[in-house]
């Protein structure tokens, strides 16, 4: 008699308490995944599970290892989905140094000793996916940090990419364009003709909804043949 086996799936989001993150955890519970949050706040999601991070805090993730990789067990795949991020409003003639290495922290070097943490548990068939940006390849004025980070995440995936060869382990950069959610509204407000201007850079006249960039972010899990790209998902932006 043939005995049915189940596959363990596990995926680990940053940032899933709300916006694209709390969007990616029901898409990888549709999926069939366990899913483990790490951010300040629980994600909504009831059969999700929380490790209560405050990612820039110093030495988190080694104060949390130990829960973390009992959250994770051993998984026979595990998706990293490095999705937490800062957005600030700053620009190249007075972002102080200080405050660029903050935004690093959280944008960039979160996701490199993470990925490093659960490495071990990796099998064949894992995938490490950034959530980058339109700006992790092209610039607008004042938002310096996060330009700068988002184009460094892309590279730490186009490096993990190259040091994972022979892993089986897959990786992807996943650039949203402009998202309906609490980050996006705190940079552009709630005003209407705002929200219009911001649309009309959009071949589709509209903002994304976070699950259009869940979607994606799912299916880079499920399809290795993404390994080391670099993928828009911002509806088609209008070039001036
Ligand atoms: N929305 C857009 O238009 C857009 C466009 C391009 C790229 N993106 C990217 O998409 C990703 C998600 O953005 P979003 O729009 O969904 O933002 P969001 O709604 O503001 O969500 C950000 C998430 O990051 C977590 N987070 C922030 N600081 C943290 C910290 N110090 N420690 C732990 N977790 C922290 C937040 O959780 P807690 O507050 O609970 O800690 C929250 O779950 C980001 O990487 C962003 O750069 C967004």
């Amino acid at each position: 008699m043939q005995r049915e086996t189940t596959m363990d799936k596990c995926a680990l989001i940053t940032g899933g308490s709300k916006g694209i993150g709390l969007a990616c955890a029901g898409a990888f519970l549709d999926s069939g995944y366990r899913v483990i949050n790490l951010s300040r706040n629980p994600c909504p999601l009831n059969e999700v599970s929380n490790i209560a991070v405050d990612m820039l805090e110093e030495d988190w993730h080694r104060k949390h290892l130990e829960l973390l990789l009992a959250a994770v067990g051993e998984p026979d795949q595990l998706s990293l989905v490095h999705n937490a991020a800062t957005l600030r409003k700053d620009s190249a003639d007075s972002l102080s140094a200080e405050a660029l290495r903050e935004v690093f922290e959280l944008n960039v070097v979160a996701p490199l000793t993470l990925t490093q943490a659960l490495r071990p548990r990796m099998q064949d068939g894992s995938s490490v996916l950034f959530i980058a940006s339109t700006l992790g390849h092209k610039a607008v004025a004042n938002s310096c940090s996060y330009v700068t980070s988002k184009h460094a995440l892309i590279g730490l995936m186009r490096a993990t990419c190259q040091d994972f060869v022979g892993t089986g382990i897959h990786t992807a950069a996943i650039c949203p364009g402009f998202t309906d959610t609490a980050m996006l509204r705190s940079h552009i407000g709630t005003d209407p003709a705002v929200e219009a201007s911001i649309a009309s850079n959009v071949a589709f006249g509209r903002l994304i909804r976070p699950d259009e960039i869940a979607a994606v972010v799912s299916f880079c899990a499920a399809n290795a043949v993404v390994n080391g790209s670099v993928i828009d998902a911002n509806l088609g932006q209008i070039e001036r």
